[in-house]
């Protein structure tokens, strides 16, 4: 008998594989992983305790409708609790609307570069990938990606501070592309990083959402809550989009240790956005003194800043691995640094001194 290999769905050949952050050297010198945009304070005591209270009953299956956390958020945000979704993270919840728009023959436009995991699960759902090049001073060019919907564009996403560049679209000119854009296709506001945002041009995606339909804004507990690692997001989306989330989701998706905390994280939500401010204010320090030492940097609205350094990107990262950060590098293009702790970014500001003067 012939053996044969299982088959497999033809689209996933040549899928990119997401790259997570690397980490810090367990054994090297002091290192600190700024390579995943992830908040550097610990959980606070609170949120500790939600968690361990509920690993008294991990051998039940979570609430599968979040139904506390839902009404947390519906409280919130202001909106009904029937235009809630929520996934495993943001991405989980991504993935979840491409499964609910798009599949072969349809087209999913995005700003490139932009967050890697979009090229991935657009490919998985099987449609077609429409990059549209950021402009010269890495934004989102929304002229091009208006330009370049057709009949078969299903979702367009537009990241809001963009990954990894942290440059933001504002108010007049995302308003100019949703008009823009048939009331058909839906746009995904992708906000991970809002609240490190202090322009206040830029928009709010819950505000935008409200009387547009086809707008539907993502976010996550993975950034400025802190809680990356128990894997929880959500969407705002008027009712179909919303319902259309909950039947793609993974059945149980969301941990009842991860429904908890981000209860529990919604309820301190003051001291854990205490904590954003003062990365904000880091944030300003590290775009001052890399100003000062010479570097172009694109102004960040978000939890880390964009280094575009082409040809010299991957021993740029080398470099700042033996001094003791580790960076995101992307091969050819640049590197993409977060704002860590205050001892981080000053290794790092070394880092990027002693570079500049080699160059
Ligand atoms: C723009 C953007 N969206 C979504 C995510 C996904 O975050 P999570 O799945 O942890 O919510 C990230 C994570 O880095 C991101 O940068």
């Amino acid at each position: 008998m012939s053996e044969t290999n299982p088959k497999l769905r033809a689209e996933l050949e040549g899928i990119p594989t997401y790259k997570p952050g690397k980490p810090a050297a367990a054994d090297g010198p002091v290192a600190y992983k700024l390579s995943s945009n992830e908040n550097p304070y610990p959980p606070l005591p609170g949120v500790i305790e939600s968690v361990t209270a509920a690993t008294g009953s991990f051998n039940r299956y979570p609430d599968m409708a979040c139904t506390g956390l839902i009404s947390e958020l519906s409280d919130r945000f202001g909106v009904p609790l029937s235009h809630l979704a929520t996934g495993t993270g943001s991405v989980g919840v991504a993935q979840q609307l491409l499964q609910a728009t798009s599949g072969p023959g349809d087209e999913v436009i995005y700003a490139w570069r932009s967050f890697e995991a979009y090229p991935i699960i657009t490919q998985i759902s099987g449609a077609t990938s429409v990059k549209v090049p950021l402009t010269p001073g890495e934004v989102h060019d929304l002229d091009a990606m208006a330009d370049a919907i057709t009949d078969r564009t299903r979702l367009i996403f537009v990241c809001n501070p963009n990954n990894p560049t942290g440059t933001v679209v504002r108010r007049a000119e995302l308003e100019r592309f949703l008009d823009r854009v048939p009331s058909d296709v839906l746009v995904v506001l992708d906000e991970a990083y809002r609240e490190f945002i202090r322009d206040v041009e830029v928009p709010d995606g819950v505000a935008i959402y409200r009387d547009r339909p086809n707008v539907c804004v993502l976010r996550t507990f993975s950034k400025a809550y802190g809680l990356a690692g128990l894997r929880v997001g959500f969407a705002i989306a008027h009712e179909p989009v919303a319902a259309a989330l909950r039947k793609t989701a993974v059945p149980f998706g969301v941990s009842q240790l991860a429904q908890d905390a981000a209860v529990a994280s919604l309820r301190a939500e003051d001291e854990l956005l205490g904590r954003v401010g003062s990365l904000v204010c880091e944030r300003q320090r590290v775009v001052e003194a890399l100003h000062g030492q010479g570097w172009t940097v694109p102004e960040t609205q978000a939890n880390f800043v964009w280094l575009r350094l082409g040809e010299r990107t991957l021993d740029f990262a080398a470099h700042c691995e033996q001094a003791g950060v580790v960076v995101r590098p992307f091969a050819g293009e640049g590197v993409r640094v977060t704002i860590g702790e205050t001892e981080a970014n000053d290794i790092f500001l070394k880092a990027t001194e002693a570079f500049r003067k080699e160059l």
